[in-house]
């Protein structure tokens, strides 16, 4: 562990966290098939767990972006399967500002998808820039610095299995 890092969400809540919302998902869900869009890189370990436990027949694709501060967003991967009549769910790890899911909102809808929806895991709502706002949220946090669980710090932290924050 590194210095000021406070155990914050356990391994053993997240796992909570991700059934319910794959509870919820195959409830709202039922009979249909789903395309589950995923940012990289914040969002492989989430998506990884949360596609095991939504028993529905469903397809995963990844988009890379990236929104340094005061630019705009760019795409370094765009994705690859066709959305348009398809139910897809974007899964996120965190919403901060909203910027680069704004952005992927905006691109998907511009395929028609029969339904888009957002999944995230933690909200981060305090310093929302766009009005945008998750369907399936797993929690609810203050606007502190979160990494692990596929969170980083310049890329540190990813693979830790617990989610911490930063003293301030
Ligand atoms: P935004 O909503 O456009 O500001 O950016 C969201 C993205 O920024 C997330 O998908 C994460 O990759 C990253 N991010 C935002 N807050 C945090 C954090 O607390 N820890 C690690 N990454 C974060
Ligand atoms: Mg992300």
């Amino acid at each position: 562990m590194r210095d000021g890092m406070i155990p914050s969400i356990s391994k053993d809540e997240i796992n909570e966290m991700v059934s319910e919302l794959a509870q919820d998902i195959e409830r709202d869900y039922e009979g249909k098939e789903l395309v589950l869009v995923c940012p990289l890189k914040g969002s492989v370990l989430f998506v990884a767990d949360l596609c095991r436990k939504i028993k529905l027949p469903q397809v995963i694709d990844f988009v890379y972006l990236t929104s340094p501060r005061g630019e705009s967003v760019r795409i370094i991967k765009d994705i690859s399967v066709n959305v348009q009549g398809k139910h897809v769910l974007i899964i996120e790890e965190i919403i901060d500002a909203g910027r680069t899911l704004s952005f992927l909102k905006s691109r998907l809808l511009a395929s028609f998808p029969a339904s888009l929806k957002v999944v995230t895991l933690l909200d981060k709502p305090a310093l929302r820039e766009l009005a945008i706002a998750p369907d399936y949220v797993g929690r609810t946090i203050e606007d502190r610095f979160v990494i692990g669980y596929g969170m980083d710090m310049e890329e540190i932290g990813r693979n830790y299995s617990d989610i911490y924050n930063f003293a301030q």
